[in-house]
């Protein structure tokens, strides 16, 4: 090895033990809250409610804002209702925003990405987040939660859909959620 390469490499190692040093004992770090996370700490809650995917009449609680001329690609923005019961009048208790997109050739698999805003009880003003794979016509689908806030911080888990209602008439679904999470 050159000798200047030899240098360089020396000081880099130099600046990074003395970086990690400074860290260490330097008054940056102090500025923060030393609260530690242990395995206890984390709490496991699962949910279950009923999302209302409606796409007809004059309040579309879903719209297409991309329609290619194929399937494949269609993109929908969705505010749907989460609901305690499969009624849509049932208990509100919160909100699927985000958006849907059918991001497969070969089969209806959807690319869900959205975030499940609460209003009911302890959880209101909680999100989860999800980010995952939907293949609508399998019985049963899985979807990773990727992460929460408010009283689901550090959030993760998984959430379990089964298609209740599809009305092929208009295109409305219901469908239910079961969602397993650990968080902080
Ligand atoms: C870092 O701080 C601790 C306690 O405040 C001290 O015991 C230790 O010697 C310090 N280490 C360095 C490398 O300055
Ligand atoms: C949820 O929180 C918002 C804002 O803090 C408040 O206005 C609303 O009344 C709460 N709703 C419920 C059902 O607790
Ligand atoms: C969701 O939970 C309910 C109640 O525990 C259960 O009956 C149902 O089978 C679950 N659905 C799935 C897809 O696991």
């Amino acid at each position: 090895m050159a000798p200047l390469q030899t240098f360089t490499l020396f000081s880099l190692y130099l600046s990074l033990v003395s970086a990690i040093v400074i860290t260490a004992n330097g008054s940056f770090s102090h500025h923060f809250a030393t609260t530690k996370l242990t395995p206890n700490a984390q709490k496991m809650t699962r949910l279950h409610f009923y999302f209302h995917d409606i796409v007809s009449g004059k309040h579309p609680t879903a719209i297409a804002i991309i329609r290619p001329k194929s399937a494949f690609g269609m993109t929908a923005i969705v505010d749907d209702p989460l609901t305690l019961d499969t009624k849509p009048r049932s208990k509100v208790v919160g909100r699927a925003q985000g958006l849907y997109a059918l991001a497969s050739k070969h089969n209806k698999a959807l690319l869900m990405a959205m975030n499940f805003a609460f209003t009911y009880g302890k959880y209101n003003g909680s999100t989860l987040s999800v980010l995952g794979r939907n293949p609508v016509l399998d019985a049963v689908r899985e979807m990773p939660v990727i992460g929460g806030s408010g009283v689901f911080r550090f959030a993760r888990g998984y959430a379990l859909a089964n298609t209740v209602r599809f009305n092929l008439r208009n295109g409305d679904a219901v469908i239910r959620y079961n969602v397993t999470i650990m968080h902080g």
